[in-house]
């Protein structure tokens, strides 16, 4: 072996790894590298590749749920990619929490908590070892936004690449996973036999890919091209075909991903250069016409946290009051993200709101062009003969008839709820009061909850669960009872992107930590205004307030461990649930570890 030497060509895109490898041979950093690269050899590190960008490869890769079992085969193309480029690739992996799978049962508590792990498991290994850019590839609802988390946490060079949604299922096409659950409360309600639940669960999900409808998957990889994080048409591309082979559009994905990350790196583009305050506004925006999960508004408010753009809960309210829904998707409607992607994908949608003035086209993406010009050759105009998306000038529902923000003496500092075009004004009824989510469920498939009943589901919250597990099982039920419009649910918990009913969730403050909800008993009045955008319970003087509150005792849950972490350093689903140590903030704020 001769002196290694160091690519002139890549110099400049090595500001960062330097500090793993050294510059260059005979410098004095160089020669107190070599152990560091005498490691890396054993690893295949031939002489030049310590000239090379060092790029973090993440795979959230499972074989445990259809959502991510394919990234593995992406980040092995992106990687090959990375090489191709002149890049050194650096592969890991992290957790995956299937919400799917794990809803119902303790295990969801951890659902939520691993956005935040997979976010601190990607900073661990990108800051470790100081790699100079990085492609996040992730299938299911944590893992999207996990995953674009700490590019934006430390001002990273960074896209996010979406591993794709599933394909639709059955002999007709039209099952998925939301046919599932909801078969079980038609089940429960004799309106089906045992042999059609088993053919649903045999056909529901045909092979890999996230959920999909527009539920959470769907809406944060829509919102990663929004933003501007990740390639404008990889939130549409499916995941893999009937055969089950990894899709030629999602390999071309990966290759697109790459080559937007080294236009960054060349250009010195970092994750707060795009997303910005007005690329969160876009970002919003595009999920409201969609139709996207409430879980956006918690997933949104965390990343724009990490992002340092001041972004409130009371931003969601005042784009959706100006955006309508032009999305016709399931859950609430008939469409699958497959079938957005035949007409054009999400550029479609982005376009077309663009063009009568509901995004900011100036906003800088990973492409290094801003979203106009990445949109440039998409017509203005929807495509014709196609009813996946409708026109502003006739949408599915007019602005603030999808995700509203309510508050109200239940939610004083807010709450969430999806009326995904639904006409309803005001529900009111008798609360019905659960400490869990399996209680509700028991007292729903057992045919005790009735018309106009108000399910309130409460010390579910991201402290008091811990994790705010997230649910589709109540409201699925309810659904499946044929009680889906009927009767309403309020939590401190979350809901899956696959739910549909009268659903209002992320109640602040939640139970746990002394919010309203905790008050509540048997019978009492509760009435959701969509129109004032309140939940309240009626009737109370002031003195029932403190008699309630003097009363007051927290149903307490035990955690331990991962858990018991996450109780203590969770912030209210009002800031995104967002684990930080808060006194940290500033010093964050003034030395950013990326620099
Ligand atoms: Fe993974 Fe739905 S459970 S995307
Ligand atoms: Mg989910």
């Amino acid at each position: 072996d001769g002196p290694a030497p160091t690519s002139s060509s890549h110099s400049d895109l090595r500001r960062r790894s330097a500090a793993l490898t050294g510059t260059r041979p005979g410098a004095p950093d160089w020669i107190r590298r070599t152990a560091a690269r005498a490691m890396l050899r054993a690893v295949d590190f031939k002489d030049d590749d310590f000239g090379k960008p060092l790029i973090t490869v993440t795979s959230c890769f499972t074989n445990a749920t259809p959502c991510n079992a394919h990234v593995d085969e992406l980040a092995a193309v992106v990687a090959e990619h990375v090489r191709q480029r002149g890049g050194k690739p650096l592969l890991h992996g992290t957790p995956v929490v299937s919400d799917g799978e794990t809803m119902g049962t303790p295990g969801m508590r951890y659902s939520l908590v691993s956005r935040d792990l997979i976010a601190d498991c990607i900073e661990c290994q990108h800051e470790a070892y100081a790699a100079d850019g990085l492609v996040t590839i992730g299938g299911c609802d944590k893992t999207i936004p996990g995953a674009m988390m700490p590019m934006l946490r430390h001002d990273a060079v960074g896209v996010f690449l979406y591993g794709g949604s599933i394909l639709p299922g059955g002999p007709q096409r039209n099952l998925d996973f939301v046919s599932a659950i909801e078969a079980i409360g038609a089940r429960s309600a004799n309106r089906i036999t045992d042999e059609e639940l088993l053919h649903i669960e045999r056909h529901a999900c045909p092979g890999a890919g996230a959920c999909a409808g527009a539920f959470t998957a769907n809406t944060m990889a829509t919102i990663g091209v929004a933003l501007g994080l990740s390639v404008p048409y990889s939130a549409g591309h499916v995941a893999a075909t009937y055969e089950g082979r990894v899709t030629e559009h999602k390999r071309q994905d990966c290759r697109d991903s790459v080559d937007a990350l080294f236009t960054c790196l060349e250009r010195g583009i970092t994750a707060r250069q795009i997303a910005t305050r007005k690329a969160f506004e876009n970002a919003i925006t595009v999920a409201m016409a969609l139709g996207g999960s409430t879980n956006a508004v918690l997933h949104v408010l965390a990343m724009a946290r990490e992002a340092q753009v001041p972004l409130t809960i009371d931003d969601f309210h005042q784009i959706a009051a100006r955006v309508p829904l032009l999305g016709q998707f399931r859950p609430f409607s008939k469409y699958v993200m497959a079938d957005l992607d035949r007409i054009g994908g999400v550029p479609v949608l982005m376009k077309h709101l663009l063009a009568h003035g509901y995004l900011h086209g100036d906003c800088l993406t990973c492409t290094g062009k801003t979203v106009e010009e990445n949109l440039a050759d998409v017509p203005a105009e929807l495509p014709a003969g196609q009813d996946v998306l409708l026109p502003v000038q006739a949408p599915y529902a007019p602005p603030a008839r999808h995700i509203l923000i309510l508050k109200g003496n239940l939610a004083p500092e807010g709450a969430v709820i999806k009326l995904s075009g639904k006409s309803l004004q005001r529900h009111a009824g008798p609360a019905r009061v659960f400490d869990s989510e399996e209680a509700a469920l028991d007292a729903i498939l057992g045919g005790h909850i009735h018309k106009n009943d108000v399910v309130v589901i409460r010390y579910v919250g991201p402290a008091g669960a811990p994790g705010c597990p997230e649910m589709l099982s109540p409201s699925a039920a309810l659904v499946g009872r044929g009680l889906g419009a009927d009767v309403a649910l309020v939590t401190d918990g979350r809901f899956s992107g696959g739910s549909h009913g009268i659903m209002v969730g992320h109640v602040c403050p939640e139970a746990y930590r002394g919010g309203p909800l905790g008050l509540l008993r048997e019978g009492d009045t509760i009435a959701i205004d969509t129109v004032e955008r309140t939940v309240s319970v009626i009737g109370w003087s002031a003195d029932e307030w403190d008699r309630r509150r003097a009363a007051w005792k927290p149903v307490h849950k035990p955690a331990s461990g991962l858990l018991a972490k996450y109780r203590r350093l969770v912030q209210p689903a009002s800031q995104g649930a967002i684990t930080r140590v808060v006194e940290e903030e500033e010093d964050e704020a003034s030395t950013p570890p990326s620099a």
